[in-house]
């Protein structure tokens, strides 16, 4: 069933006509979990869409409804659902255990990997998740640097732990959020991207800055890009500050290049945090970094210069099933063209989408760069040209405006009982699986969406 086999249906009609299985199991998950939910970004009105299986560039409902994925197991699925690779990989780890509760062979494979592949990476420590790393990242910072400030961009998100919530949602004057004690947030500095004054300001102003952490391709992905320029002077102003630079490659690491950002930019940054890819599609993640910093993790090396050492447990850290995910990943990335594919199929999918939106005299943009795509809805109403659109302009537009709701909702809507799925940005992250057959069935969604959505009144 589609849009178009109900054309007098409104979109969340036809949603809720294909999708009984699902509103059942969210019916019962909310008595059991809040929202019913696992992550906030799966809250979906009426209720979110419950998956049974995958394969490659698409996914099935409950109900076998197929669907072309973009939500890409949140960006981790550069090689889309089940490589053969990767599965053989697991089904091998798993043969021998799934916790030894030890040092293992697969986790020296797997650094030695991180630190051929990513300039930045003299040493690496392995941790369950990115929200994890940028933790890590931002206590050894401030261990190595003796201060105590971070620094962090408005949009740009770094996970969900007490130093990385205001200024990414809401919260953009920096106070704390709900169940965040303010000792946390009066510690963090909160700068607009590309403002050159601003950050500028903030490093005459204060002395005790720790960290500079950003989104090197900008917040969400690129959604709110951040200039190459300052990316640049950001390497400059830390260097003079004695001040730690920490890119936040959860997203970008082993995607926009097998060596992330900072290999495609040629700009080195003292620290790193990776997840997402670096494990497969399992859990994991790690921080990466100079030597001399991530030593402040080291028995020995601390021991002998008389310091406490920043200490690291952690159940899952280097788990060997994510090992042997991550390895096999990322041989295949580090061997073949896969992330320059993606990124291919981004330029096109993109352009081709806005051709619809000029098509049908929508003045809305598909954006991003790489192997993203984000649907920029105008609320203001801005005189857009679609295949022209400059997203760096509009980011103060983008900032503080909720997703997943309203127009944003009812696209994601349209898309999915068109068959794709992307996130409620709306924004999609593309595999090395999107082929032919994917973007034409996305570029006819897309276009059936914006008929129905015209139809509905919702866009003129
Ligand atoms: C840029 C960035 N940093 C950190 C995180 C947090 O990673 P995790 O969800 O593994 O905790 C994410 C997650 O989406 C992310 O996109």
């Amino acid at each position: 069933m589609s849009a178009s086999t109900l054309p007098n249906a409104t979109l969340t009609a036809t949603y809720e006509s294909m999708t009984p299985g699902s509103a059942a199991l969210a019916a019962k998950a909310r008595g059991l979990m809040p929202s019913g939910l696992s992550h906030d970004s799966r809250h979906f009105d009426p209720y979110p869409l419950y998956v049974q299986r995958a394969l490659g560039p698409v996914k099935w409902d409950v109900d076998n409804n197929k669907y072309v994925d973009y939500f890409g197991g949140h960006g981790a699925l550069i090689l889309g659902h089940n490589h053969p690779a990767v599965m053989a990989a697991v089904q091998a780890a798993l043969e021998n255990g799934t916790h030894f509760g030890a040092c293992h062979e697969l986790e020296v494979r797997w650094a030695e990997l991180v630190t051929q592949m990513v300039p930045s990476a003299e040493r690496v420590r392995f941790t369950s998740s990115g929200t994890e790393a940028t933790l890590m990242a931002v206590r050894l910072a401030r261990a190595y640097t003796g201060r105590s400030k971070l620094v962090r961009f408005r949009g740009h998100f770094h996970g969900w732990h007490d130093h990385m919530t205001s200024g990414h949602a809401n919260h953009f004057d920096g106070t704390a959020t709900s169940g965040v004690i303010e000792g946390v947030a009066d510690n963090v500095l909160l700068c607009d991207p590309n403002d050159v004054e601003g950050i500028t300001r903030i490093f005459n102003d204060h002395k005790d800055i720790a960290a500079v952490i950003l989104e090197p391709t900008g917040g969400n992905f690129g959604k709110m890009p951040i200039l190459p320029s300052f990316v640049s002077l950001l390497r400059d102003l830390t260097k003079q500050a004695g001040t730690i630079l920490i890119f936040d490659e959860v997203v970008t690491g082993f995607r926009v290049s097998p060596g992330g950002v900072q290999a495609a930019l040629g700009i080195t940054p003292d620290m790193t945090t990776l997840a997402k890819i670096l494990s497969g599609g399992l859990p994991g993640g790690a921080v990466v970094g100079r030597k001399d910093i991530l030593d402040w993790l080291d028995f020995k090396v601390t021991k002998a210069a008389g310091r406490e050492k920043v200490a690291h447990p952690g159940t899952f850290n280097a788990n060997p099933v994510s090992a042997a995910a991550g390895i096999a990943t990322l041989e295949i990335l580090a061997s073949t063209d896969a992330c320059a594919r993606a990124n291919a199929f981004g330029d096109t999918v993109r352009a081709k989408m806005n051709e619809v939106l000029e098509d049908e005299g929508v003045k809305w943009a598909v954006h991003g760069t790489h192997s993203s795509m984000h649907i920029y809805t105008n609320p203001e109403g801005a005189d857009i040209v679609p295949s022209r659109f400059d997203a760096a302009s509009f980011i103060q537009k983008m900032i503080d405006k909720p997703r997943g709701e309203g127009i944003t909702g009812q696209v994601r809507m349209g898309l999915l009982v068109n068959g794709v799925d992307m996130n409620s940005g709306p924004s999609g992250w593309i595999s090395a699986m999107h082929g032919e057959e994917e973007l034409a069935i996305t570029v006819d969604a897309f276009r059936a969406t914006i008929r129905a959505l015209k139809r509905e009144g919702m866009v003129r």
